[in-house]
């Protein structure tokens, strides 16, 4: 993966905006030792045509945020709409006219040896530009890993707390070292949990299937798109089931969700095809849904969609686009 230089971005740290070269931490910070701190991942895209960046939901990101940030007794004292202003005023100090992730991270601030948290916090936000995560235009090839999924009552996995993601990093590791695009994670119980970095569908009968919440997963504000646009659009019910890892070589389709893969559709699993080996329909039509919403170009799921530019007046503003035939080959890697 390419390191890019981003310090000269303008970040939020300190209750101040300042560049990234000035944003430091000491090196004996309690969350760098311990793990201690709780961080989101939301996307603002830049649509040319319509000269705006649009945040994806970001006062969900916000809301879980701070409720998770609560597990480990992290206060962030600004509510979420105030979290949307600050990420708005970020976007607007970079200039920024490409797609962007946000990280907001807020972590145990102590400086000194010893695990037992104290009461002093910190938190910030931090934007920069951010393109494709995976490329996932022709499907992926994702692999069921030996590491097991976290469990809840070890180190609460819905709460993208910094330390589990070593889980994450090792399960990434092990696919990429083994030739797979993404991990699969099972539970201890054997039952697919998700991917590393990502939620996970199943299509089996012309039905949708996903892990619970209960099977150690992080709750995705994209697989609550997901099932939105299922339901809404393509009329299919998500069922939220334990999967067993057999059902995985049976599926008609697969694909992952989440923040920075978006929708990816998975066309091999373990070295075997996902139903013909080519990206299914289902797959297909709610990337391309999922794709065209978070651009700003369905007005149905504009409520998504925080506008970070001053909006364009109505006259000068071009008529909403028909909705382009499925597969479209556009919209792919954006
Ligand atoms: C482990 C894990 N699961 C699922 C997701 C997807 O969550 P979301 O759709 O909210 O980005 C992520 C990404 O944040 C993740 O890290």
């Amino acid at each position: 993966m390419k390191t890019e230089d981003h310090s000269n971005v303008i970040v939020y740290f300190g209750n101040e905006y300042v560049p990234l070269r000035e944003a430091r931490v000491s090196i004996l910070t309690h969350a760098l030792h311990y793990g201690t701190g709780v961080f989101d991942g939301i996307r603002g895209y830049w649509d040319e045509r319509q000269e705006q960046l649009f945040l994806v939901r970001p006062m969900e990101h916000f809301r879980r945020w701070k409720a998770n940030s609560g597990i480990l007794r992290i206060g962030i004292a600004p509510d979420a709409s105030t979290l949307c202003g600050i990420t708005v005023e970020l976007v607007r100090r970079n200039h920024f006219h490409s797609h962007i992730y946000v990280r907001p991270v807020a972590y145990k601030s102590a400086e000194r040896i010893g695990v037992v948290p104290d009461e002093l916090d910190a938190f910030s936000v931090i934007a920069v530009p951010f393109g494709d995560y995976l490329d996932s235009r022709h499907g992926l090839h994702a692999g069921v890993v030996s590491w097991r999924r976290i469990e809840d009552n070890a180190i609460p996995g819905r709460a993208k707390i910094c330390g589990s993601y070593v889980n994450s990093a090792l399960a990434s590791d092990e696919a990429r070292r083994n030739g797979f695009d993404e991990a699969i994670f099972l539970t201890e119980e054997g039952h697919v949990a998700e991917g590393a970095t990502c939620n996970i569908f199943l299509v089996r009968g012309g039905k949708l299937i996903t892990p619970s919440p209960a099977e150690n997963i992080l709750e995705g504000i994209t697989r609550n798109c997901v099932i939105e646009l299922a339901h809404t659009e393509l009329h299919l019910d998500v069922i939220e089931r334990p999967v067993d890892r057999s059902e995985l070589y049976l599926a008609d389709e697969i694909f992952f969700t989440g923040t920075a893969v978006e929708i990816a559709p998975v066309t091999r699993v373990d070295h075997r095809a996902v139903g013909s080996g080519a990206i299914g329909p289902v797959s297909a039509e709610l990337r391309f849904l999922y794709l065209e919403a978070t651009r700003g170009h369905l007005p149905h799921y504009r409520h998504w969609l925080l506008p970070t530019f001053d909006l364009k007046p109505p006259e000068a503003a071009e008529p909403e686009p028909e909705l382009a035939a499925v597969g479209d080959g556009d919209l792919w890697g954006v």
